[in-house]
């Protein structure tokens, strides 16, 4: 694993991680075929909320929307990457995947039940990921639920290279711990659950961090 940051400059990062996930859709695809860590513990806290629209955040080759949707939930996925979005159609026709940015989503207030961003946040700048989890509550209807994995350690970011696919970089955001469990707080996430894993094989060489966070009331106009 290669890290720094004197790789490729931070301007417009969501066209670099399209174009490398465009170039890496196979091995991503051949080396991710299960669904995500604890979805199903996700997938319980919807059933007891009734919730069924879940919106897929970076969605990837659409193994977790395949798998939600078998459980009989409602998903739309949405991915940056055309490759990835070829292969999750061609997979999962019955299924709906929107080429989009997930810095720009085209959905409005209250349109989703729960969100899953399984190691997708990962790929924003710090600076914009604020922007990105007030857009997700917004669109997250009251008592909304969402998933999301990312690597912590110390916090930094900058151009890594994945042991499984050493000759090329993608930007990854990591964060520290309280980190991220601040920036929800920030945005009025209330942590309901939360695992952590060590890296293990072929992967990243972080700590993978899972939340499920509920979306809490609207503060009151004074
Ligand atoms: C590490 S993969 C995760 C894929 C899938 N969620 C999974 O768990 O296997 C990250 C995905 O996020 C997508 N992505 C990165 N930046 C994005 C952006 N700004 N908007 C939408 N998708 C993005 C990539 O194209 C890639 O498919």
């Amino acid at each position: 694993m290669k890290g720094d940051n004197d790789g490729p400059s931070f301007s417009n990062i969501p066209a670099k991680s399209a174009s490398y996930y465009d170039r890496n859709t196979q091995s991503y695809s051949e080396s991710n075929q299960n669904p995500a860590d604890f979805i199903d513990e996700f997938l319980e806290y919807l059933q007891k909320g009734k919730g069924k629209a879940v919106l897929d955040l970076g969605s990837g080759p659409g193994i977790n929307a395949g798998y939600m949707h078998s459980r009989n939930f409602q998903v739309i996925g949405i991915d940056l990457s055309e490759k990835m979005i070829e292969y999750a159609r061609s997979r999962y026709p019955h299924i709906e995947f929107r080429l989009g940015d997930m810095t720009k989503l085209p959905f409005s207030a209250n349109s989703f039940d729960s969100i899953l961003a399984s190691y997708s946040l990962i790929h924003l700048t710090k600076d914009i990921i604020g922007s990105v989890l007030a857009r997700l509550y917004e669109i997250l209807r009251q008592g909304g639920v969402i998933y999301l994995s990312v690597q912590c350690g110390n916090s930094t970011q900058g151009f890594f290279s994945h042991p499984l696919i050493p000759s090329d970089q993608v930007f990854l955001n990591i964060f520290a711990k309280e980190e991220i469990v601040g920036l929800l707080s920030e945005h009025r996430f209330e942590i309901i659950s939360q695992h952590e894993k060590l890296p293990h094989g072929k992967v990243f060489n972080f700590t993978k961090l899972f939340i499920i966070a509920k979306k809490t009331e609207p503060l009151q106009q004074a």
